[in-house]
């Protein structure tokens, strides 16, 4: 193939979870120490990196449209690279198909990125979807950009094996990353201007590792250690697994202030003969008494899940459980999905699989009241005075937006700063956000 210039502008379109946006942000730095600027809005970039997300249906084939779509007039294309999960796990088969691909890079190799891109502007097709022992972020750039609300990935992998799930084949083994490393991004993205950080990891609760004592410490070891960073106002941690919340893990729920009241803590099923096809480990009850011991440990604290209907074999009387569950909990917001077989993982090989048309009807029989309790939980806070982290400007002129503690997105008319953690009162609820008005700023 015939080198091309070295490109100057960058893109980078991430699909899927927080994690992807975390690597995308990566892949952004990596890009801009090779002197690569970000391609304006609305212009072509020399180089556009597609992070993609193989969890759900269609991953591969919205890849394969969004190539087609880059395509100019006269056939040629900018350099484009596929990075995340489907590159990890189709990667072959892109570079077969999609001739336009010149870079495929799965999510543990992307700090080859720089070299890679040497080889793919010499006319080179390169593929590393290596999954190395030793972790890339140690060849990562340091941070040096950050909003008020930042991602920081302190875990990858999952050793869970849930049969729907290609997460353990995409990204792997569980690992965690030193305690040291973490404190330090996390002080560099405090420096940065971020007032909170999110811990990111397929099982975040499985994080673990040895304090800057030698102290063997869980997550809860390394939330405490972080809320002592002075300009961090707030903590939170996604996504987690039942089995690995430990006692500690909800016991800092109330003990660290600066750990917020939110718990993503998916269940997908309400059955438990489908939650051991599902391989979950944990079965309904055992899931509602840890809830209990959350609630007993933080009274607020706001609750969010992720559900699968049309699992296979999933009868209605099964499904019928999942409601019951979600009347029993009363989640403050979740995450529902049908069930979309995954190639190569046990349950796409199972017998009764669900017909799509019961599969749309299970669907929206649990949104309908996911969101009840959804809007029935922002109604609840109406009148309570609570500190929002100001984002970012709202669309109406004098508005701001930002964000509870709760997670409740929420916007207010006043004077603020992006950046800002202010005091206000909720006054309308909707089903998405509440609107506020502003007591006064609690720091600047
Ligand atoms: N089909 C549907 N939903 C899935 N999820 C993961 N794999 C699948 C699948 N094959 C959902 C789970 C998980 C969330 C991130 O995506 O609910 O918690
Ligand atoms: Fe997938 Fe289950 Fe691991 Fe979550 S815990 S990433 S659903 S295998």
């Amino acid at each position: 193939m015939r080198p091309t210039p070295s490109p100057q502008t960058y893109r980078v379109k991430s699909f899927g979870c927080q994690m992807n946006v975390y690597d995308g942000e990566r892949m952004a730095e990596l890009l801009a120490d090779q002197g690569l600027s970000p391609a304006a809005e609305g212009a072509e970039a020399d180089l556009v990196v597609l992070n993609t997300c193989h969890i759900r249906e269609k991953a591969a084939e919205k890849v394969y449209s969004d190539i087609g779509r880059l395509r100019r007039e006269d056939g040629s294309t900018p350099l484009i690279a596929v990075a995340g999960c489907v590159a990890q796990a189709e990667g072959e088969e892109i570079m077969a198909r999609a001739p336009a691909v010149r870079m495929v890079v799965g999510p543990q190799a992307y700090h080859r990125l720089p070299e890679m891109l040497k080889d793919a502007a010499a006319g080179q097709r390169v593929t590393d979807t290596d999954m190395p022992a030793e972790t890339k972020f140690a060849a990562l750039p340091q941070r040096r950009r950050a909003g008020p609300s930042a991602f920081l990935t302190v875990q990858e992998g999952c050793d869970k094996f849930c049969t729907y799930c290609v997460v353990p084949y995409t990204r792997g083994a569980e690992t965690s990353r030193p305690f040291a490393a973490l404190i330090d991004e996390a002080q560099r993205l405090v420096a940065a201007g971020a007032r909170e950080i999110t811990l990111l990891g397929q099982n975040v609760n499985a994080w673990s590792g040895e304090d800057d004592r030698g102290r063997a410490v869980g997550l809860d070891g390394l939330i405490r250690a972080l809320a002592a960073l002075p300009d961090l106002a707030r903590i939170r941690y996604t996504t987690s697994h039942p089995n690995d919340m430990t006692d500690g893990l909800i016991a800092a729920h109330g003990e660290v202030a600066k750990l917020m009241p939110f718990l993503h803590l998916p269940v997908q099923a309400g059955s438990d003969r489908v939650l051991r096809a599902m391989n979950r480990s944990h079965t309904v009850d055992s899931y509602l008494r840890l809830l209990d011991k959350v609630r007993a440990a933080r009274p607020d604290i706001a609750l969010s899940g992720d559900f699968i209907v049309g699992f296979p074999g999933e009868t209605e009387a099964e499904f019928a459980e999942t409601l019951r569950l979600v009347d029993a909990v009363g989640y403050a917001q979740a995450f529902s999905f049908k069930y979309s077989p995954r190639p190569g993982t046990p349950a796409a090989a199972m017998d009764d699989q669900i017909a799509p048309a019961i599969m749309d009807e299970r669907l929206q029989r649990l949104q309908e009241v996911l969101n009840r309790d959804q809007i029935a939980f922002n109604r609840a806070s109406l009148g309570r005075t609570c500190e929002v982290l100001v984002e970012r400007r709202g669309r109406h002129p004098g508005q701001w937006l930002g964000k509870s503690p709760w997670l409740q997105s929420v916007h207010f008319e006043g004077e603020a700063q992006a950046g800002d953690l202010v005091s206000v009162a909720l006054t309308e609820a909707g089903p998405n956000s509440l609107h506020a008005r502003l007591l006064q700023p609690v720091a600047a």
